[in-house]
């Protein structure tokens, strides 16, 4: 079972930022999940909406702003005062802090609203750069996106992002197609079936985003590959325990 920090170690500190990286790499967990959009001059940058209002004091859309005028806003203080100096990190910013250690990445294209152009292979081009390609799942709720990273580089890993898998029309065969190592479905809607299935097919099932203790544990007897969470540390206690350590 691996556990992944959900736009970081998101429970204590601001999303996706480099505070809630650096605070993941202290409990260890197996990797990190994150979210990329393009600047309006095609840098790749980390937050998880398509606008800035949610989690900065910015107003609009991240692609109206270069990435020079999207340094000056605030993107820790929403969720404490004691963050205000957290910015908007650049991916390079996290791939240079992943790269010191054996973690995980899983790296989301939020292609579903904006088609941001060359996003795919930016990032293809950046893990080459910091030698992560191996390392790294990248995933998409719009398929066409995974799709088109698999082409660029056919031996980097992908994952399907949904939430109920029961509604996507020939899923398994579309997955099949698409050649993806794992589905990354809403814990909700996980279910014995689905796992049989996925395991049968040897295809991986890691599940966001569990945060409660009875979530976290519910997809571990269900036995799927990974959890996606905000509380990596809840996480590693409750396997543990689960595990008889
Ligand atoms: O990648 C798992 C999860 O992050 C997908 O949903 O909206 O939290 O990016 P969201
Ligand atoms: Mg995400």
């Amino acid at each position: 079972m691996k556990i992944f920090a959900h736009r970081g170690f998101s429970g204590i500190a601001p999303e996706n930022t480099m505070a809630a990286f650096e605070k993941a790499l202290a409990i260890k967990p197996d990797g990190i999940e994150t979210d990329v959009h393009l600047s309006k001059d095609g840098k790749v940058v980390i937050c998880h909406d398509e606008t800035l209002d949610r989690t900065t004091n910015g107003k609009g859309l991240i692609k109206d702003y270069t990435f020079e005028q999207l340094q000056t806003f605030d993107a820790g203080s929403k969720f404490a005062p004691e963050f205000s100096r957290e910015r908007i990190p650049t991916l390079e910013d996290l791939l240079r802090l992943i790269r010191q250690t054996d973690l995980a990445l899983n790296i989301e294209l939020k292609t579903d609203k904006i088609a941001y152009l060359q996003i795919e292979a930016k990032v293809v081009a950046l893990l080459k750069v910091y030698d992560l390609v191996e390392r790294t799942i990248i995933s998409s709720f719009n398929f066409s996106s995974i799709a088109k990273v698999k082409k660029l580089l056919p031996e980097i890993s992908i994952a399907a992002l949904m939430k109920d898998p029961h509604t996507i029309s020939d899923l398994w065969t579309r997955m099949a197609e698409l050649k993806v190592v794992a589905i990354h479905p809403d814990h909700k809607y996980l279910d014995h079936d689905l796992v049989d299935a996925a395991q049968k097919r040897g295809i991986l099932i890691n599940a966001w985003t569990p945060n409660q203790p009875e979530e976290l544990q519910r997809c571990f007897k269900l036995q799927i590959n990974g959890v996606i969470t905000n509380f990596p540390d809840i996480a590693r206690q409750l396997l543990s325990k689960s595990n008889g350590d």
